[in-house]
């Protein structure tokens, strides 16, 4: 969705217009051009402002006006408004409106005007996608682009409203692209596709993009993603995107894991949802959204995108439990369970990334079903060898609605992976999985500003209220504010 943002939009123009009130609210906050219009709809239908409430009235300019509730004052949330915001996505479809405005007449807690308008409108970018790419009947109907107008609370000047609005659009765009990729199924999107995509994304914006094929790879010595590969058909892929804007001052590299689909390999999967890891490459499409949107805001930060590529299958070359694999820094790895497949190719692009000698290094990863058990859909768990850096992070992500959550990745839970054999086994099983599956990430890593981002429960859902089903382009939101959090100070 196309979203501006106007103090005073020109109703005649608008198709449908949308006003969320909280309970009992006072409409009075809102533009003396509609007002009276929304006060006196309020007062006839008895609105009282629940969650669940709403009511259309037909009118004349605009041709249409709906009042949502969004529950109580003191309970008012941005995930509540984002709920909101995505039945308004969906009524505007049915209905076949084209020019919308939605109307949000407070401050979201503990934030002020622009920084609520750039949460709303973020959120409005993204309230219709819907991924129809193999949908033969629906192609042809053709979804009308909605063009949104947002009427932000009081406060918001001009200036501010037209960098949020551009701001909303880079970002929808980078999260588009990686809701696309996520979504793509593996038999399209193979490890030689999404470097296709990284490329053309690349050239988009105008910036370098490497890829290497099985013989560079092998030459590199990765043998962690070689290992992984062996079982596959398809080629493994080793792709490097490189930002540089002429005033950087910092250099943060971004890895992220690229299994296109992981099977468990020999240790196989269940077949019981087997079919959600075609999501598994979420944290190699989050490096490539979060590049192109960076790219689009102009952030001036150097951004390395690093993404190791392959899918995860058993086969009569597939690599088994109990073999040793020599990764690209020269540790040995014990195979316990193929399945434990994403720290193999992260393994050795995290030495790759190392060696770039980087500011911060950040991973993104779909990496351990521990860390959906432990934190669920609402956060991504975080991993870091510096607190400054966890800090500004986490922070990041309350400002950008996409929360984190520490957790510990101490150098006890080493004794789980130690193995009789090698220098470490790759799975210390299911006690604390998602903390020693981010401390065999640091026996690779060497850089004093890392962390990595645990992001199974957070990279695709169910359809929820707030959004729908599929990819969520998590990682982006929150990398983009650190990273421009970055270049402020
Ligand atoms: N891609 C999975 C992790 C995953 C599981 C993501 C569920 C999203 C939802 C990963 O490769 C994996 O299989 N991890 C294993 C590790 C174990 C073998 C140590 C896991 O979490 O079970
Ligand atoms: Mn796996
Ligand atoms: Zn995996």
């Amino acid at each position: 969705m196309n979203v501006e943002i106007s103090l005073e939009p020109k109703l005649s123009r608008i198709d449908h217009l949308f006003v969320l009130l909280t309970e009992n609210a006072d409409p009075g906050d809102l533009p003396s051009a509609i007002e009276p219009m929304v006060a006196d709809a309020v007062e006839r239908s008895r609105f009282a402002g629940r969650a669940d409430e709403s009511i259309t009235i037909l009118a004349d300019e605009p041709r249409k006006l709906t009042i949502a509730g969004l529950g109580k004052r003191d309970e008012l949330s941005f995930r509540r408004v984002r709920a909101a915001l995505y039945s308004i996505g969906k009524v505007a479809h049915k209905q076949r409106d084209e020019r919308i405005a939605i109307a949000f007449p407070y401050l979201l807690p503990d934030l002020d005007a622009t920084a609520t308008a750039r949460l709303l409108a973020g959120a409005i970018a993204e309230i219709d996608y819907k991924y129809d790419n193999f949908m033969t009947q629906k192609k042809d109907e053709k979804r009308p682009v909605i063009e949104a107008t947002l009427i932000p609370p009081a406060g918001l000047d001009k200036r501010a409203a037209r960098a949020v609005q551009a701001e909303a659009a880079a970002i929808a765009d980078g999260i588009r692209t990686v809701r696309d990729l996520g979504n793509a199924p593996s038999n399209v999107l193979t490890p030689t596709r999404l470097a296709e995509r990284a490329q053309e994304v690349a050239k988009a914006i105008g910036i370098k993009c490497t890829v290497y094929g099985l013989r560079e790879i092998e030459r590199m010595k990765m043998g962690g993603l070689i290992a992984v590969n062996r079982g596959s058909a398809e080629e493994p892929r080793f792709i490097v995107m490189e930002y540089s804007p002429r005033r950087a001052k910092k250099h943060v590299a971004l890895v992220g894991k690229g299994i296109t689909f992981d099977s468990g390999g020999i240790s196989i999967k269940p077949a019981e949802k087997m079919e959600e890891m075609k999501f598994d490459m979420c944290g190699a499409a989050a490096v490539i959204g979060t590049i192109e949107a960076a790219a689009k805001l102009a952030i001036p930060v150097k951004i390395t995108g690093i993404i190791p590529s392959t899918d995860n299958l058993p086969s009569g070359s597939a690599y088994k439990p109990g073999e040793i694999i020599t990764m690209m820094n020269g540790k040995t790895v014990e195979i316990v369970n193929t399945d434990a497949e994403g720290r193999m190719i992260l393994g050795d692009a995290l030495h790759y990334a190392s060696k770039l000698k980087p500011d911060h290094l950040i991973d993104f990863a779909t990496l351990t079903g521990a860390c959906v058990v432990a934190l669920g859909s609402e956060a991504a768990g975080l991993f870091a060898n510096d607190d400054e850096l966890a800090q500004k992070l986490i922070e990041s992500g309350e400002r950008a609605g996409e929360r984190l959550w520490r957790m510990p990745a101490w150098d006890e839970y080493k004794d789980l992976i130690r193995s009789e054999w090698a220098d470490m086994k790759n799975s210390g099983g299911r006690w604390g999985g998602a903390s020693t599956a981010a401390v065999f990430l640091k026996e690779f890593v060497d850089c004093p500003s890392w962390a990595h981002l645990d992001i199974a429960g957070t990279a695709y859902m169910d359809e929820t209220p707030r959004e729908a089903k599929g990819a969520t382009g998590a990682g982006v939101r929150v990398t983009i504010e650190f990273l421009e959090s970055l270049s402020r100070s």
